[in-house]
């Protein structure tokens, strides 16, 4: 009898979390997200197909305080799992809103620069596209053996559909893109918010105002 042990190396986390009684949150959030789309205030993305996004400073807007609060309760969490230097801390460098409509989407990117990235769905009309993750890893596209039933070890891969109040968190070097939208109603837009985590020493920290 031989016992086969197998360890995992090179692994890449996808985290979510489910934000528990967030309909208040989300109504609110939709709210000042509506206003400023409909102000026309000016959106920053290259990669996106459509749509819009807002300034990426909407973590230092008071109104978006109730969220951060909820982002920062996962940010100890992820420097626990990662065993993060206790001299550094994460902290929200960047935040920002999308809108999409109809059939729009955002290419493959990653967020360049960010330790962390995230987004959470704010509002998922019937029809909103999902966002796809591509295995980072080169190798494991030129061979494979035939698979009867792929599984997180063998996907080239992976969708996560959107669901309001749901947060997904990963490495900011992870290519992601958000496929087309399909929603049928002019009057529908799929709202998420974005935000780009880094780690900075405690002692930088105040001196940066972050
Ligand atoms: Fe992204």
């Amino acid at each position: 009898m031989v016992e086969l042990i197998g360890n995992e190396y090179f692994a890449t986390p996808i985290w979510h979390a489910d934000f528990e009684e967030s309909s208040d949150l989300n109504a609110q959030l939709a709210e000042v997200v509506d206003d400023l789309y409909k102000d026309g205030s000016r959106g920053w993305s290259e990669d996106r197909v459509g749509g819009w996004q807002s300034s990426l400073d909407m973590h230092r807007d008071p109104r978006f305080g109730p969220f951060t609060a909820l982002i920062r309760e996962i940010m100890s969490e992820i420097e626990t799992f990662y065993r993060i230097d206790p001299e550094f801390e994460l902290c929200i460098e960047s935040c920002w809103a999308n809108v999409l409509e109809g059939r729009h989407s955002n290419a493959f990117h990653t967020h360049a620069g960010a330790d962390f990235a995230g987004v959470y769905y704010v509002r998922v009309p019937k029809g909103s596209g999902t966002i796809r993750f591509r295995d980072p890893r080169q190798q494991p596209g030129l061979f494979s053996p035939p698979i009867e039933k792929f599984t997180t070890y063998t996907a080239q891969a992976v969708d996560f559909f959107p669901v309001e109040g749901r947060l997904l968190l990963f490495p900011g070097w992870l290519e992601h893109e958000v496929r087309a939208n399909d929603i049928d109603s002019d009057d529908e837009t799929r709202i998420s918010i974005s935000f780009n985590l880094e780690c900075f020493r405690k002692s930088w920290i105040e001196k940066l105002g972050l």
